[in-house]
């Protein structure tokens, strides 16, 4: 095949969560199709994300200028884990900042390929602007969701009509949203901090009201979900934007690359070990994700909850809110006295620094339930294992997960509602105890849960002699049938002819 292979751009927002299933999907193209990537980021994340890429990968890294300086942040904070929460907003509408810098990039990049276009560029939720520059250079966009289509229908349908605005003013404490009634009632509680407090006037109502609604230049957007269970919310956008929705998840990142992406933490070997030496489905796991931690006195109460309900667990500590969050855990001074000698010497309980092997964790046969922030990487993972959850939301749109997983799906818990809600220790131990033990309502989580891990299993099955596609395997087909297809009627008549005239090429796959 002397053809030259086809290329897709992906660019995704500088935070974990947005990294993370970018970098999933790239791994799968690459393996699954023979397309080359382009993986655009910020010079600091490029650094990162070099070392956590596989040996045998060949996706090229991009970077495109960026001196976080330039735009009111401190020095060298490229990437969300890293930025003041008050700043995470700055570092969006700088991102925004990149449009002109990322228009002469993939020009280039053209250039560079002697005026072989792109396949397709796909581009981050909160990079709607992109789609303008899509159409400007006459490529196919699409927009790739790390969340859910539920958790980002609400979502999105709350930055657009800020329906919570009358209902806080009439002293109101739950609502309805004007376009997505099916998502039923929505409690003020349910609303991260910056939601709950917009007006409309306010740097993260502004920044989304100006590029939430560009999605409707794109030509569609991925989702890494499963159709089967959240479908509610890829109906609202099929009917709020009038473009094809492509449900591919879940796209995971394996253990291993997972591992050279953080730093720190238990080994898999430890954690095995450990999980190796308990019985069959009676272990906890408590994270709250790479973000976020909890108040002081939330972390008391769930050590004491944890300890009350004597369950094996394994706990990934953070110090509190209020303290460095890459200083060093103290036990002594955060958890209830002799709590951690009282864990290891019972070996009732493992707690971990930071970080710990997630995937390894679940898939694990002692494992029973997973207590989780829920954002949608981490919903996925527990899933993907059939483990039912325990949901206690911290940001974003993981109360809405949690919502979906309560109300829709039957596979979860709430236990609590973000940083600063009061939590009552016998309260989350009588739910660790409900979901654990073998009452009905633990056995019918139980069951659901193993119901939902044979929809994503036979979503991602691709089966080449029986013939036999999933539908997340025939929505990626889908989706690049539209990329090669779709990719000319994006181009202006002055693109189509001259110099960088594009041939028509065979699209390989079909
Ligand atoms: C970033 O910008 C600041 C302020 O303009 C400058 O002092 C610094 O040298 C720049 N850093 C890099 C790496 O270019
Ligand atoms: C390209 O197309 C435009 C519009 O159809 C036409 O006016 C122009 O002459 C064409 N240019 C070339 C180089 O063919």
């Amino acid at each position: 095949m002397a053809e030259k292979r086809e290329n897709v751009v992906m660019f995704p927002f500088m935070a974990q969560g947005h990294i993370i299933p970018f970098l999933a999907l790239a791994l799968l193209i690459e393996k699954t199709r023979n397309y080359k990537i382009t993986f655009v980021n910020t010079p600091l994340n490029i650094k990162k994300l070099r070392s956590s890429l596989p040996s045998d990968s060949c996706v090229q890294l991009l970077e495109i200028p960026f001196n976080s300086s330039e735009h009111g942040l401190p020095p060298n904070t490229e990437n969300c884990d890293v930025v003041p929460y008050h700043l995470v907003v700055r570092l969006l509408e700088a991102s925004a900042s990149l449009r002109p810098v990322f228009k002469q990039l993939v020009e280039d990049i053209i250039r560079q390929q002697d005026g072989q276009r792109p396949l397709c560029i796909i581009g981050d939720i909160f990079f709607g602007w992109m789609a303008g520059v899509a159409e400007e250079v006459g490529l196919f966009h699409a927009v790739l969701s790390g969340a859910g289509g539920f958790g980002l229908a609400c979502y999105y349908s709350i930055w657009l009509n800020l329906p919570h605005k009358q209902v806080k003013k009439d002293g109101g404490d739950h609502f309805l949203l004007p376009d997505f009634q099916e998502a039923s009632k929505i409690e003020l509680t349910q609303l991260p901090l910056t939601m709950s407090v917009a007006d409309g006037r306010d740097s993260w109502s502004i920044f989304h009201h100006k590029y939430l609604p560009e999605w409707t230049k794109s030509g569609g957007i991925l989702f890494n979900t499963v159709e089967e269970f959240d479908d509610i919310g890829l109906v609202y956008f099929k009917r709020k934007l009038s473009k094809p929705v492509w449900a591919v998840g879940p796209i995971l990142l394996s253990t291993e690359n997972r591992i050279r992406a953080s730093m720190g933490g238990a080994t898999p070997e430890y954690c095995k070990a450990w999980l190796d030496s308990k019985p069959e489905k009676s272990v906890l796991f408590v994270s709250f994700g790479s973000m976020n931690t909890i108040s002081p006195s939330q972390m008391m109460e769930l050590a004491k909850a944890l300890e009350l309900s004597g369950r094996h667990f394994i706990w990934v500590v953070r110090p509190p809110i209020g303290f460095d969050i890459n200083s060093e855990f103290k036990a002594n001074e955060w958890l209830p006295e002799g709590f951690e000698e009282r864990m290891r010497e019972s070996e009732k309980g493992l707690l971990v620094n930071k970080w710990a092997p997630q995937q390894e964790i679940l898939s694990h046969k002692s494992t029973s339930v997973f207590l989780s922030h829920c954002g949608w990487n981490s919903v996925l993972e527990s899933l993907s294992h059939g483990v039912p959850l325990l949901g206690w939301a911290m940001a974003a749109e993981q109360f809405f997960n949690v919502k979906l997983l309560v109300e829709q799906v039957g596979v979860c818990v709430e236990v609590a509602r973000g940083k600063t809600c009061e939590v009552k220790h016998e309260e989350v131990a009588a739910k660790i105890k409900l979901l654990m033990s073998d009452s009905e309502k633990g056995k019918e989580m139980r069951r659901k849960a193993c119901e939902v891990r044979e929809m994503i299993e036979s979503a991602m099955k691709d089966d080449d002699e029986g013939g036999f596609k999933g539908f997340s395997v025939k929505a990626m087909d889908e989706f690049f049938h539209a990329a090669g297809t779709m990719r000319f009627q994006t181009h202006t008549p002055n693109q189509l002819n001259g110099t960088n005239q594009p041939r028509v090429q065979r699209v390989d796959d079909f």
